[in-house]
């Protein structure tokens, strides 16, 4: 395609090293596509013949057809995709094919058939999420009187319920649906036409091209459109944000199927056996989502590296930009699906987590409400005794409502027998009733939103 000046071939290397067809075959439909949205306004324009352009386009169609039903050749003679379709263009039309990259460049093609790769992965990550969320707001429904122990640094803090847990989930995922939505909207802007750098002298029509592909509008700078790159890490940020909270669902689900909380059993489905512990089911499943964040975030990385430093305006460096891409939306795709069979399928142990929340003196903060509400007594003051309640109950062995009256009033006259009615854990979440709380009906207020956001109908639970 650009042997006229030169007098010898490409030393093996050279080829290896050069070749993006191993990888870059992934945007066959894009290349077709940005293909025929070109060779359309060439037509349109007078700059190719309109029978030329015919010739052209159904040379292009037979082209997409051969990839779908053999797949895309790989010669790395060819170097990448734009080439190798070109040249098969060439041996099925012959030479109305030469007359396609009239007003047009590899940069300003790959710019764009990736751009449609990568806003396509937005729209595929955002409908995963939605059914994550689907199932993040059911199973919060189901629970949302179902008490389990809340925890700050991984300690017994305040009895929360489960419900509540799942929804904080939900919310993360919402603020990555909205990320992804807009690197969207950010990117939708169209390269086509600003050809290897400059422009061209061709009387082209950008709008045109841009609105067949879907873009809202032609990219303002040729020389920013061919070297930009910021869409690809724009969803690679926001890939690797995503990840980070799958990756910290799956540790609580790792956690929580460990025997010793033992608050869900892990459907068979997402889990493994060990050939040699019979006994053992491992989350697997989840472990990997937990592993894949890092490699989700090495990929954001990698590309960010390569694109440190790069002058105006392509350099060949950007070839790299295509397999981290891929790779993370390969990845983030699994993990969204383990994660929402996960929380669909799990079975939550409700007895087991109302068990352990009673343990670790976890109304301990009522107690202190308790007193700072009914005895006008200072907050620091009121945790003061309480911790002095919780010491006396802890070298008894017994939980903070197994004090006697007695026991409690030698620590501060002022408590009552009311009291008790505020340690128990159904009181706790109950009282926590303020804006975005714990508390059961408080739950099912963001639940009957949530379902409301992701258009289900009525309620759940
Ligand atoms: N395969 C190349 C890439 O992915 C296409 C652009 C090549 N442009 C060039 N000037 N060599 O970046």
């Amino acid at each position: 395609m650009w042997g006229g000046r030169f007098a010898a071939g490409p030393s093996a290397i050279m080829r290896e090293i050069n070749a993006s067809i191993p990888f870059d075959k992934a945007l066959w439909r894009q290349d077709i596509a940005a293909s025929k949205a070109h060779v359309a306004m060439l037509g349109a324009q007078g700059i190719v013949s309109a029978e030329d352009a015919q010739t052209i386009a159904d040379g292009l169609d037979k082209v997409a057809a051969e990839y779908e039903a053999n797949g895309v050749p790989e010669n790395w003679d060819l170097e990448d995709i734009h080439m190798t379709t070109e040249s098969r263009l060439a041996e099925l039309i012959g030479p109305a094919a030469g007359r396609l990259h009239t007003a047009r460049s590899r940069n300003d093609q790959v710019a764009t058939d990736f751009r449609l790769w990568v806003r396509e992965a937005c729209e595929q990550a955002d409908a995963g999420l939605q059914a994550l969320q689907v199932a993040l707001v059911t199973r919060a429904g189901e629970h949302a009187g179902s008490i389990m122990p809340g925890f700050t640094h991984l300690q017994t803090a305040q009895p929360v319920t489960l419900g509540h847990h799942l929804m904080a989930y939900y919310e993360m995922i919402r603020r990555d649906r909205s990320r992804f939505a807009d690197a969207r909207a950010r990117m939708n802007e169209c390269p086509l036409g600003s050809a290897a750098l400059a422009g061209t002298g061709f009387p082209i029509d950008r709008d045109a091209t841009a609105s067949a592909l879907g873009f809202d509008k032609p990219t303002g700078n040729s020389l920013d459109a061919v070297s930009d790159r910021d869409f690809a890490l724009d969803y690679l940020m926001a890939a690797s944000q995503c990840a980070l909270h799958l990756s910290r669902l799956a540790e609580e689900f790792i956690i929580w199927a460990s025997q010793p909380f033992g608050f869900v059993t892990l459907p068979d489905s997402l889990s493994t056996g060990s050939s040699i512990m019979p006994q053992k089911k491992n989350p697997d499943a989840a472990e990997l989502v937990r592993g894949h964040a890092g490699r989700i975030a090495g990929c954001l990385t990698s590309l960010m590296i390569t694109m440190k430093g790069l002058p105006l305006a392509y350099s060949k460096d950007m070839q790299d930009d295509k397999p981290p891409v891929f790779e993370a939306a390969g990845l983030l795709a699994l993990s969204i699906a383990a994660m929402t069979g996960m929380v669909a399928e799990a079975r939550f142990r409700v007895e087991r987590m109302r068990a352990a929340a009673e343990l670790g003196y976890a109304t301990a903060t009522d107690l202190a409400d308790w007193l700072v509400r009914e005895a006008g007594v200072p907050f620091r003051e009121a945790h003061h005794i309480t911790g002095a309640a919780v010491k006396s109950a802890e070298s008894a062995g017994i939980a903070l409502d197994q004090l006697a009256l007695d026991d409690l009033r030698a620590i501060d006259p002022r408590i009552d027998k009311r009291v008790y009615a505020a340690l128990s854990v159904e009181a706790s979440v109950a009282a926590r009733a303020s804006h975005g709380g714990t508390a059961p009906k408080e739950v099912r207020k963001r639940v009957a939103e949530a379902r409301g956001a992701l258009g289900l109908e009525g309620d759940a639970g």
